[in-house]
């Protein structure tokens, strides 16, 4: 697996770089989590991906090799549908990982997540980004699609209304072979997040329309020896570089500083790492 540091390391210096010049909004965003319109505000994008970016992509990473592997070496190409990309973190990890497998990505997010301009060589000619609500998908748009995945964003899909529309232009398809990268936002315990049971809305679908998985659609897991892990240890590439971690001058110095999201450390164990491969075939 390749987790390319110094890719991240670029992502996190423009990114803090940009948030420091964001002071002024740092405490109206310091009660905020990611949910809802929250996205849409360009200073806490950018401390979302100081918080998340890492942990994710390396999640991602782990996905896209076990993807890889599964395609096997006489795979001539393969096209990506990313559902709630947000900044596209998972398309940077199936670059680093499916070892010159040629593919297509269009990643859709409802939010159009401009801070993407701070992304070092966004520019490639297989990346598409769209500005799009998966509602708006109508039957046969994803009929090409081989491999679906789900960054940490299905409980959001669901919470929007309308996964059920979503799991019915999917299952549609004309394939017969497609793969799920699932990514789940974990509850933090090593007990399975209700994100996860949202799936068995799209598993229903492909089903009702004759697809079969011999994968455990009710199981998903994480790496490391136990629940806890150091990222670190997991993978001794990762490494979030101190100089990055957010710090406030006026820390302490007001009541609601107690909860202050904004200093609040980033992802560094496996505890919000929840994933899962799932193929799907027909005969
Ligand atoms: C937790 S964020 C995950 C972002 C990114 N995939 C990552 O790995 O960091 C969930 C994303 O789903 C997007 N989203 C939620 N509902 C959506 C929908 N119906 N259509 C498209 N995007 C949606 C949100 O705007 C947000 O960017």
């Amino acid at each position: 697996m390749n987790y390319n540091s110094g890719f991240v390391n670029e992502v996190l210096a423009n990114f803090h770089a940009s948030f420091l010049g964001d002071k002024d909004r740092w405490c109206a965003i310091a009660g905020l989590g990611p949910e809802g319109d929250t996205y849409r505000k360009k200073a806490y994008q950018k401390l979302y991906v100081l918080r998340y970016f890492p942990a994710y992509y390396l999640e991602y990473c782990i996905l896209a090799e076990a993807l890889r592997r599964r395609l096997g070496s006489d795979c001539q190409g393969i096209k990506v549908a990313s559902f709630g990309c947000g900044i596209c973190t998972d398309y940077f990890a199936l670059k680093d990982n499916l070892n010159g497998i040629p593919f297509e990505y269009d990643g859709y997010d409802r939010c159009e997540w401009s801070t993407q301009e701070l992304i070092p060589k966004l520019n490639d000619s297989d990346f598409s980004f769209n500005f799009f609500n998966t509602d708006d998908f109508e039957l046969g748009d994803l009929d090409d699609v081989d491999v679906f995945v789900f960054p940490k964003s299905i409980g959001d899909i669901e919470a929007g209304g309308d996964l059920e529309h979503l799991s019915e232009v999917i299952a549609s398809t004309k394939k017969n072979r497609v793969f799920f990268l699932n990514s789940y936002v974990s509850n933090g315990t090593d007990v399975k997040s209700v994100n996860a049971g949202y799936f068995n809305r799209v598993h229903g679908a492909l089903v009702a329309k004759g697809f079969k998985t011999e994968d455990k659609v009710g199981s998903t897991t994480w790496n490391g020896e136990r629940f806890g892990d150091g990222l670190r240890k997991i993978c001794w590439d990762f490494f979030y570089p101190s100089e990055y971690l957010v710090k406030c001058a006026d820390q302490g110095s007001m009541e609601k500083c107690s909860s202050c999201g904004v200093v609040k450390l980033p992802v560094m164990t496996n505890k919000f790492m929840e994933y899962q491969i799932l193929e799907y075939v027909r005969k």
